[in-house]
């Protein structure tokens, strides 16, 4: 596999604290970008912050500052967390950067040379968690109330700027039709399609700049007017690749990244990033992005876990996760306890159980095992694996070959889950076939036999291929686990996918060293 992969998350509000939501978009973004920079792939991982806005002036207000401080305070919690999930990014963009806001003028003024905005009227439903209007039809059928967090809507009534977004929808409606893999997964694909059908109004994108404290990008034409924050924010997909280029310096990354291969959102904004997105990008001409995948929610009580309903697993709580279990573990609970694209609940006992099940009694067991019989029956070395054909060991290695073979495929699809699942799979299988070989009896009745030589090393190589795949998830805690085999850890960035059965060069010594999952009870 080779050529430019370029991801992105969404960008979070500032408004408040990064929780269990955000960390999943971009655990999981993450765990894409290593999965790809180890198969080859030149990888661009971009996220950041959305700052401006009428959430950020409100909460700003709230706490007796201005909307700029208070973005200064809260972008930290969101670097020190993604620090501590060992979150890889290339780029972190803040709205508020000069390198933003100049672009998204240009933007604007790219679209009004078009002929691609108007002035207008809105007077209607304004969700404001949401940032967003809503039709008079939509607002009856949710009492007017919000779908998302279940707040009042609000009466606005405004001068505003249109962009002709319903010029775009016919080319963007074929677009989708034509490429099964843009909007994914299917189901949302065809929650969108279904509602493309009911026909979509042109889009408001401005507001008063005095409404918003002129903490915005001004409108080119009209700075008593901000632009609204969905085009702001949603341009930072290109303006953080220094699109359009304004001779400012910066570097152009814009051709050699753009479009982006996955632009991957909660299902919250999907409607934003499927048609509002790509269709600025069609009125722009500029070409669209791959795929938008928009994954499922975490619940609480059957609601979305938000800041707004205050039923979330908080940053404090993450930092507990991450202290009883590793930060690691709490990137493979995420991916692997719900299908991604699924809404999940979050359960402590669930978290306990999957980390015993899978982790403390299985890959932790398999390794220390292996590592301790290979010290004590080899003098520390581990001899070559015997490959396909000898007998008993036809499970373990068709189960290695398995995951080697589906990795790429589970990537491309986001099937975290079940490339987590063959993990478990080759485990079970090799901590099986120790069980059904006894090497420890073996040991005792002859020492020197050939055969104990071969279980051993079958094991050490299950073991070494469960490690390696385990990398893009648990960077840390694989790393470790190749120590203590011996194994060198590839640097970031080296091609490491596939691996090859038996493809290393043998004669390591082990490392025995503390459990890598030790068991909580
Ligand atoms: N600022 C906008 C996004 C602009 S992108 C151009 C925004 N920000 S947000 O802070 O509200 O973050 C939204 C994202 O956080 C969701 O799309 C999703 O990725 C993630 N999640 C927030 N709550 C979540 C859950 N309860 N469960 C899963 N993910 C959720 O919207």
């Amino acid at each position: 596999m080779s050529g430019k992969f370029y991801i992105t998350t969404p960008i979070y509000y500032v408004n408040d604290q990064p929780h269990i939501g955000h960390a999943y978009t971009t655990i999981a973004a993450d765990v894409l970008a290593r999965g790809q920079r180890a198969a080859g792939r030149d990888v661009r991982f971009l996220t950041g912050t959305d700052e401006h806005g009428i959430k950020i002036c409100q909460a700003a207000a709230r706490a007796g500052l201005n909307p700029g401080e208070l973005a200064d305070r809260v972008v930290v919690h969101f670097r020190d967390l993604w620090k501590r999930l060992d979150i890889r990014y290339d780029d972190f963009i803040r709205t508020s950067q000069d390198r933003h806001r100049a672009r998204v003028g240009e933007l604007v003024r790219r679209l009004l040379d078009r002929d691609q905005i108007y002035l207008g009227a809105y007077d209607g439903w304004y969700d404001e968690g949401q940032e967003e209007y809503v039709t008079e039809n939509d607002a009856r059928e949710n009492d007017y109330l919000s779908p998302i967090s279940g707040r009042p809507l609000v009466r606005h009534s405004e001068e505003s700027y249109f962009f002709r977004l319903s010029r775009w929808i016919e080319p963007l409606a074929a677009h989708i039709e034509s490429h099964p893999e843009f909007i994914q997964p299917a189901s949302r694909r065809n929650e969108v399609i279904s509602k493309l059908k009911l026909g979509v109004e042109d889009l408001s994108i401005s507001r008063q700049a005095a409404k918003l404290m002129n903490w915005g990008v001004p409108m080119p034409n009209d700075p008593a007017c901000s632009v609204y924050v969905w085009i702001d924010a949603l341009s930072n997909y290109i303006t953080a690749l220094g699109y359009p280029p304004l001779g400012d310096g910066q570097e152009d990354l814009f051709a050699s990244y753009w479009p982006a291969d996955i632009h991957l959102i909660g299902k919250d904004i999907l409607w934003f990033h499927a048609v509002y997105w790509p269709c600025l990008l069609l009125a722009l001409d500029l070409p669209l992005p791959v795929t938008v995948f928009a994954h499922g929610w975490w619940l609480h009580g059957g609601k979305k876990m938000s800041k707004s309903l205050g039923n979330f697993i908080s940053r404090e709580e993450i930092e507990d996760i991450c202290r009883d279990y590793s930060p690691d573990y709490l990137r493979y609970f995420l991916l692997r306890s719900v299908k991604f694209g699924d809404d999940g609940n979050f359960s402590s006992g669930q978290l306990k159980e999957i980390y015993n099940t899978e982790l403390a009694n299985g890959v932790g067991n398999l390794l220390s095992r292996t590592v301790k019989m290979v010290e004590k029956y080899l003098s520390g070395t581990i001899p070559r694996p015997p490959s396909a054909g000898k007998s008993g060991e036809e499970e373990v290695i068709g189960r290695a070959r398995d995951l080697i073979e589906s990795f790429p495929g589970w990537m491309a699809r986001l099937e975290f889950q079940s490339y987590l699942g063959a993990i478990v799979d080759l485990e079970t299988a090799a901590n099986r076939y120790i069980e059904e070989n006894k090497p420890y009896a073996l040991a005792r009745e002859d020492p020197a036999s050939p055969r104990l030589a071969e279980i051993l090393a079958t094991c050490a190589e299950a073991v070494r291929i469960i490690l390696l795949y385990l990398l893009p998830v648990m960077p840390e805690k694989a790393a470790q686990g190749l120590e203590m085999l011996g194994v060198e850890v590839p640097d970031q960035g080296a091609t490491v996918y596939p691996a090859r059965w038996g493809g290393y060069d043998w004669s390591r010594t082990v490392k025995k060293g503390k459990p890598l999952f030790p068991r909580r009870d």
